[in-house]
This record gives C-alpha cells, structure tokens and sequence, in this order.
C-alpha cells in the first residue's frame, strides 16, 4: 500500500517533469524561432526619433516665439512616457492606467508582437516594437522589457518622461519567489515545506548566476534595469549604477506609498485626478504571501543588497519630492483620491473588493496566475450599472493581457504557454 502510494507519486513527477522538459523545448525552439523574425537594422544615428523630428522642425520655418510662451501658465499633460514595468511591483496598476490615458488621447503605444512584453529577459531593443521602423516616433511604452536606455531612447520624443516603480526588496523577492519559483529549476532540489526560508538560510548551496532563470531570485530590479543582478551590495558599481538610473529617470514610484506617488505622476504628467483612478490588479490572496521572521527579512535584505540599495535610495529621492510638493497638500489629494477610488469601486465592483480566482464569472476580468496555482485576485463587475459608467468600469477592471487583446496586441505566444500552463498544470 504505502510503496505503491509512493510509486504513483513518483510517476507523477517522472511525468510532470518529462512533460515539463518537453514544453520548455518547445517554449524555446518557439522563442528563437520568433527572435529570428526580428528585422535587424543598421545602428544608424539617423534612424531615431528624435531626429526626424528635428528634421521635420527644421523644414518647418518656425515662426518665432509664437507658440512656446503662450501655453507656459497652463500645463498641457505629458503624453510621451516610457514607463519602465518592473516585475512584482505593483506595475500592473500602473500599466492599466496608461492604456486608459492611451486610448483616451488616442497615443500611439510601442507594442511588442506576439507576446505581452519585449523578449524578456532579453535585452531590450527597438526592432522588438511591433511594426517598428527607424525613425518612427511613439507616444507610451509600456511593457515589461529590461531596460536599455539608449534602445528605448530611439522610440520618443526627446522630452519624453521616464517612469517607473520600485518596491521594498523583501517582499519582492517573496513574491517572485512565490510567483516564479517553478519556472526557476535551482529551486526544485529545495526541500521541505518552506522553500522560501530554506533558501534564504543558505542561499549560495542553491544559487547558480548562470542557471536558468536564476535573476528571478536575487535582485530583480537590478536585473529589470539592465544592471549586472549578482553585483554585492557594496561594489562601487552598484551606487554608480543607480545615478546613471537616476539621470535617465524623471519619477520614481514607491509601491508602499502608491497613492503619494500617483499624485506626484499627476503632478509631474500633468494629469487630472480622474486619470489616476485605479483598482488594485494582479494582487495576491494574503494567505499565500508568507510573513517572514525579522531575521529572514533581514536574510532577504542581504541577499538583495544592491535591489535594497536601490530602493532606499529612490525612497528617499520619492520623500524630497513630497517635501517639496508640500505635506499637507498631499495629504488632501491622497484623501480625495480615496474619496474618488471608493465611489468608482461603489459603483463598478460586486461585493466591494477583489475575489478569488474561482469565483470570477466573466473570463475577460480573469486574471492570469503563475504556474501551478490560481493565487492572483480578480473582480466581478456589477450586472446592473448605470450605462455613463460601464466602459470605464470595464476598463478599470480589465488585466493586462485582454487590455493588450482589446488594444490589438498579438498574443499567440503569450496564449500558447498559457494554454500549456493552464492545462498540463492545473491543480
Ligand atoms: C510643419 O509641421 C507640421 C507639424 O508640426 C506639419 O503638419 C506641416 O506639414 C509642416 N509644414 C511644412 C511646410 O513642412
Ligand atoms: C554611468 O554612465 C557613464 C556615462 O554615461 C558611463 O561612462 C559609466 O560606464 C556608467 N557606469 C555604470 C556603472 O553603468
Ligand atoms: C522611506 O522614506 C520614509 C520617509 O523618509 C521613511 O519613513 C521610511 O522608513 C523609508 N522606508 C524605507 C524602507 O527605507
């Protein structure tokens, strides 16, 4: 009885792991197959966009101090923005904002073709945007990417605003290693119930830089921003790196303080309240976020030194601007922001709040989950609301892969590994 128990358990990860050898095969064979098609182009200084808009400026006989002094009292909303999308941070909120403002202003957005994000983790480049052709300018990109400056830099506009956000290193790193660790094989030979804390006690008998996948497990925003992700916290490249980040970057988000810093992106950008209205997407159910001991976090911490680094310094740059925006004045627009969410949830959201997975009724505001689980919460949508409010609230509640479905995205790719995922390990 109790050998054939564990017989069939055994076949049941002899299969699951063949199976698993086998799809990422195939997931591989695809992604280079699909790399391939990337046109490559010459690396010319003539082909950005920035330049021919410069061209078109100087065709243009521009009729002198007409139009620039004029509109200066009155601020106009900053269209062109690079949002840099870090992974577990919150940034889905971000993203749902951006394709609302997007298509409210009819921007044109650099999509990537076939996928949700830019090849991932590779490199970013331009040749990677949908239908890309030197020269050609874009309003908003948006996808997760790792970031590459000069790359990116040929898509916008030259005064283009750079965004993005960062979030406290522990609990990042408890939800990548949550959300990803059966995509990073170093952690299947883990054992035990906790493999999040076996590993954070001896996180070098595991770790390989070299494995696959490995950067998902110590400092992912280093690795997100293009940086060398197994840098120790206290080599000087690590500080060098974050001020050449911090010329390129024009605000930094801090998910802990995420209305602060949505009043400060209105307040950089331009925007109205109502253009920062949001839903918390992509959230996980609390009872899967593990607590971790104060000398576990103080592990995680050491371990994603340079991320911690990183994030205590934007955290203080995040606070100057909140200084400067004027305490008291941020404090009424993060309670009239509150004041704006709760009437949006009142009048889109059944129940008042995110709900499991399971009980979603309507596939479109179905979230996706990580391998093996169903942990992201989602919402319902009232059946009966006032018709002024049910586009909104649709796009409110839409997540990031049926936004970029409804926005004309590709996403066979993204679909197929869902489809494999979703089948072969459902549980
Ligand atoms: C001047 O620039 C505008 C756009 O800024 C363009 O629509 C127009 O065609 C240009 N005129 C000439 C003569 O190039
Ligand atoms: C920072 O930027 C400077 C000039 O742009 C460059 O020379 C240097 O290599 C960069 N440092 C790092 C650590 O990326
Ligand atoms: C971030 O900055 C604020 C304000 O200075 C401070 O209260 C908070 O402790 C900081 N958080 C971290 C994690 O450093």
């Amino acid at each position: 009885m109790m050998s054939g128990m564990r017989g069939s358990k055994c076949t049941r990860v002899v299969r699951g792991l063949i199976l698993w050898i086998l799809l990422t095969n195939i997931m591989l064979v695809l992604y280079c197959l699909t790399n391939q098609t990337q046109v490559k182009f010459r690396d010319s200084q003539e082909d950005t966009c920035s330049l021919s808009m410069a061209k078109l400026l100087k065709q243009n006989v521009t009729t002198p101090a007409q139009s620039t002094k004029s509109q200066s009292e009155e601020c106009s909303p900053t269209v062109d923005i690079m949002f840099m999308k870090t992974h577990k941070t919150a940034s889905s909120t971000i993203l749902n904002i951006l394709f609302r403002f997007g298509e409210k202003h009819k921007l044109k957005f650099a999509f990537p073709n076939g996928r949700n994000d830019f090849y991932y983790p590779s490199p970013f480049l331009c040749s990677q945007v949908k239908d890309y052709r030197p020269g050609d300018c874009f309003n908003i990109v948006c996808n997760h990417m790792r970031f590459h400056h000069h790359e990116v830099a040929k898509l916008l506009p030259p005064n283009a605003a750079y965004i993005t956000i960062l979030r406290d290193p522990v609990a990042l790193f408890e939800s990548s290693f949550h959300y990803y660790h059966r995509a990073v094989p170093l952690t299947w030979k883990i054992s035990g119930e906790d493999k999040l804390a076996e590993f954070l006690e001896n996180p070098q008998t595991f770790y390989s830089p070299e494995a696959f996948n490995s950067f998902y497990l110590r400092n992912l925003l280093f690795f997100d921003f293009g940086f060398d992700n197994n840098l120790e916290a206290d080599d000087p490249r690590v500080m060098m790196n974050i001020h050449n980040l911090s010329k390129h970057f024009d605000l930094v988000l801090i998910a802990e303080y995420f209305e602060e810093s949505l009043i400060l992106l209105k307040d950089t950008l331009c925007w109205t309240m109502e253009d920062i209205l949001y839903f918390k997407l992509n959230a996980r159910k609390s009872s899967s976020v593990s607590q971790l001991t104060p000398d576990l976090r103080a592990k995680a911490l050491q371990w994603n030194g340079a991320d911690w680094k990183l994030y205590q310094h934007f955290n203080a740059t995040l606070w100057a601007r909140v200084e400067a925006y004027g305490r008291e004045r941020m404090k009424r627009e993060v309670k009239e922001l509150r004041r704006r969410n709760a009437e949006m949830r009142d009048i889109c959201i059944e129940d008042g709040g995110a709900v499991e997975a399971q009980k979603i009724q309507d596939r479109r505001f179905l979230p996706w989950q990580p391998v093996g689980e169903s942990s992201i919460l989602g919402y319902n949508m009232k059946t009966s609301i006032d018709p002024k409010f049910k586009t909104i609230c649709e796009k409110m509640l839409t997540p990031e892969i049926q936004y970029l479905s409804d926005l004309g995205v590709n996403l066979w790719l993204t679909r197929l590994w869902g489809w494999f995922k979703d089948t072969v390990f459902r549980i």
